[in-house]
C-alpha cells in the first residue's frame, strides 16, 4: 500500500525535518512518498536517496511574473516525483476546481505524478445528491484530461481532513465513492483515502478496495505513524 505523508507547514526546521525522515528510515516501509515543505526539498532528496519525494503544489504556469510562486518544473528538476494538487486547504485559500486543472496539466507536461485531492466539502447523506457533486468536481477537475497513469486520485472530504470532530468519513460513503470513480474511469487509477487517519480508526479502512493513504498531521507524530504504519503492514 502506498502511504503518503503530507507534512503541510512542519515542522519549522530542518533539523526537525531530518529527524523525521530518519525515524521514517527505520520504519522500513517500502511505499512511503514525502511531501515536505518546498524548503526541506533538496536537502532530503540529495540526503534519502530511497524515498520518494513530491511538493505540496505548484504553479499552473513554467515561469513569469507570480511572485512567491514555484512552477512544475522546477520541483522536476530538484528530483521531486509528485505534487498534491487541489487540496482542500488550498480550496479555502481560493484556489478554484478550474485553476486545480490547470495544474494537473502542467504537472503531466513535466511527467509528474499528480496526487488529486477529491471530494465534497460539506457532509451530505444524500447519495443522490453527494454523485451530483462528485460529477460536477469531477468534471471540472479533468477537464480534457483523458489518460490517467501519472494521476493518483486522493478521496477525502474537506469536512472529514485535519480534524476528529466531523471525521472520520463513515466506511459505506468511502465505498460509495470507490464504486462512483469505478464505473467513471474505464481505466486503472490509483485511490488513496485521506479523510483522515488516526492509530484508533486506521483498521476501518484496511479491507477497503484502495491502493493506500494521504496522511497529514499524524505522520508528523512518530508513535502514532508507526503504529498506523505496523497495522498497515499487517494486511499487505
Ligand atoms: P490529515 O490531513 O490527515 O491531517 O487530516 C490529510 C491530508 O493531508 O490531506
Amino acid at each position: 500500500m502506498l502511504i503518503i505523508a503530507n507534512w503541510k507547514m512542519n515542522p519549522l526546521d530542518i533539523k526537525n525535518a531530518l529527524r523525521l525522515l530518519n525515524f521514517y528510515k527505520k520504519l522500513k516501509y517500502k511505499d512511503l512518498w514525502v511531501a515536505p515543505p518546498y524548503v526541506y526539498l533538496p536537502i532530503l532528496i540529495k540526503r534519502f536517496k530511497n524515498f520518494t519525494f513530491g511538493a505540496q503544489n505548484i504553479h499552473y504556469e513554467k515561469s513569469g511574473a507570480y511572485t512567491g510562486e514555484i512552477s512544475a518544473y522546477m520541483i522536476k528538476k530538484i528530483g521531486c516525483k509528485f505534487v498534491i494538487i487541489n487540496h482542500s486547504e488550498r480550496r479555502k485559500m481560493g484556489e478554484t476546481l478550474e485553476i486545480a486543472n490547470l495544474k494537473i496539466k502542467q504537472a503531466l507536461k513535466n511527467n509528474l505524478i499528480s496526487v488529486v485531492c477529491f471530494g465534497e466539502q460539506k457532509k451530505i447523506d444524500d447519495l443522490k445528491k453527494l454523485k451530483n457533486i462528485w460529477n460536477r468536481e469531477f468534471n471540472i477537475l479533468f477537464k480534457d484530461i483523458k489518460n490517467f497513469k501519472k494521476i493518483i486520485l486522493a478521496y477525502e472530504p474537506s469536512w472529514a481532513i485535519s480534524t476528529q470532530k466531523m471525521g472520520p468519513v463513515p466506511k459505506e460513503i468511502v465505498k460509495d465513492f470507490l464504486e462512483w470513480i469505478k464505473n467513471k474511469i474505464n481505466s486503472q487509477i490509483k485511490i488513496l483515502y485521506g479523510g483522515s487517519v488516526f492509530p484508533e480508526n486506521i483498521e476501518n479502512y484496511l479491507d477497503l478496495n484502495i491502493n493506500g493513504f494521504l496522511i497529514g498531521s499524524q505522520s508528523l507524530k512518530p508513535k502514532n505513524f508507526k503504529i498506523i504504519i505496523n497495522k498497515i503492514k499487517n494486511v499487505v
